[in-house]
């Protein structure tokens, strides 16, 4: 139960609608508060109040925006039944810093009555990996994230390198878009056996949650052996591996250029190489990625 007072605070930091977002932020611009946001789709877990913590570092307040996105899914059911808790996502915000403002906003207050992605083309960098298993996932999360920047105009922006190909493509974004957003990398946060925190890990089984650790196995199995082994072998032992785990499907394990996203050829090793993986444990898809060198 919660008390009165912690009731009043959360009203306080709470904005569901754009109005009273322009608003606030206007007091903010006018104060030259710096404005950074953390955008997510909530159900909040350690990764993402690291990235609360670094934007903590950069100005007095910062604002978490918690939006479930339905444009970024190219799954219904995904989108169904992804977590959601609000309620527990605003107490451990409070508990985090007073500080911390959320924009919870409904999806009619960002889509009104349209709810459809834009379409964008990002070049290589959107059509591989991500782009190529979630069709327009990236246009998707695009949309949104365009709608959100345009909102906040904000000065620093967090995102987390679980999402490595996102944080790509918002760098492309703001690029071309926001020249004065900066963009600040943060660096995954991974459970006691190195699974890459994410909400959905929430929707596996005891079991599945625990047979997940080898994923991060197979990305260190591949920075060990990247001088070693063949590429393509490297390749094909990781995913019969997992493929050997029940309810564990590869949907790919790739060895790329952290820039470009081109994959390596043979065994031209060169510098910034990152292992990217999908799996699909039962129907839940869990993503990763490990600098290789
Ligand atoms: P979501 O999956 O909620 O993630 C929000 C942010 O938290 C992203 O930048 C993501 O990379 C980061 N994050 C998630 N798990 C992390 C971990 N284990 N360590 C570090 N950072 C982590 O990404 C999205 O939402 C959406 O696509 C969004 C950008 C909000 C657009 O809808």
């Amino acid at each position: 139960m919660l008390s009165l007072r912690a009731v009043k605070v959360f009203l306080m930091n709470l904005y569901t609608s754009v109005q009273e977002l322009t608003l606030e932020l206007k007091k903010q611009r006018k104060n030259n508060t710096t404005i950074c946001l953390v955008p997510t789709m909530g159900s909040l877990h350690e990764g993402h109040y690291s990235l609360v913590h670094k934007a903590l570092e950069k100005s007095e307040y910062v604002w978490v925006s918690i939006f479930v996105n339905p444009t970024q899914f190219n799954n219904k059911n995904d989108f169904v039944n992804y977590p959601k808790n609000l309620n527990k996502d605003i107490v451990t915000l409070n508990a985090i810093s007073k500080n911390i403002k959320i924009f919870a906003p409904s999806i009619k207050e960002i889509y009104g009555e349209n709810i459809e992605p834009q379409k964008f083309d990002f070049g290589y960098i959107g059509k591989v990996m991500e782009g190529k298993f979630r069709e327009n996932h990236f246009n998707g999360v695009a949309t949104v994230v365009i709608k959100l920047f345009n909102l906040f105009k904000p000065d620093f922006v967090f995102f987390g390198e679980k999402d490595f190909q996102q944080i790509l493509i918002i760098q492309k974004i703001i690029d071309e878009n926001f020249h004065k957003t900066n963009l600040i990398r943060c660096e995954t946060i991974r459970n006691k056996n190195g699974l890459a925190l994410s909400s959905r890990n929430k929707l596996l089984n005891k079991r599945d949650y625990d047979n997940s650790n080898i994923i991060h196995d197979m990305l260190v199995f591949s920075k060990i052996n990247l001088i070693k082994i063949p590429y393509k072998k490297i390749k094909a032992h990781i995913i019969s591996k997992i493929n050997k785990v029940e309810n564990f499907k590869v949907e790919y394990f790739e060895i790329r250029n952290e820039k470009t996203l081109f994959e390596i050829k043979k065994n031209k090793i060169d510098t910034g190489l990152r292992a990217f993986i999908s799996v699909k444990v039962n129907s839940v898809r869990l993503i990763d990625n490990y600098l290789l060198n």
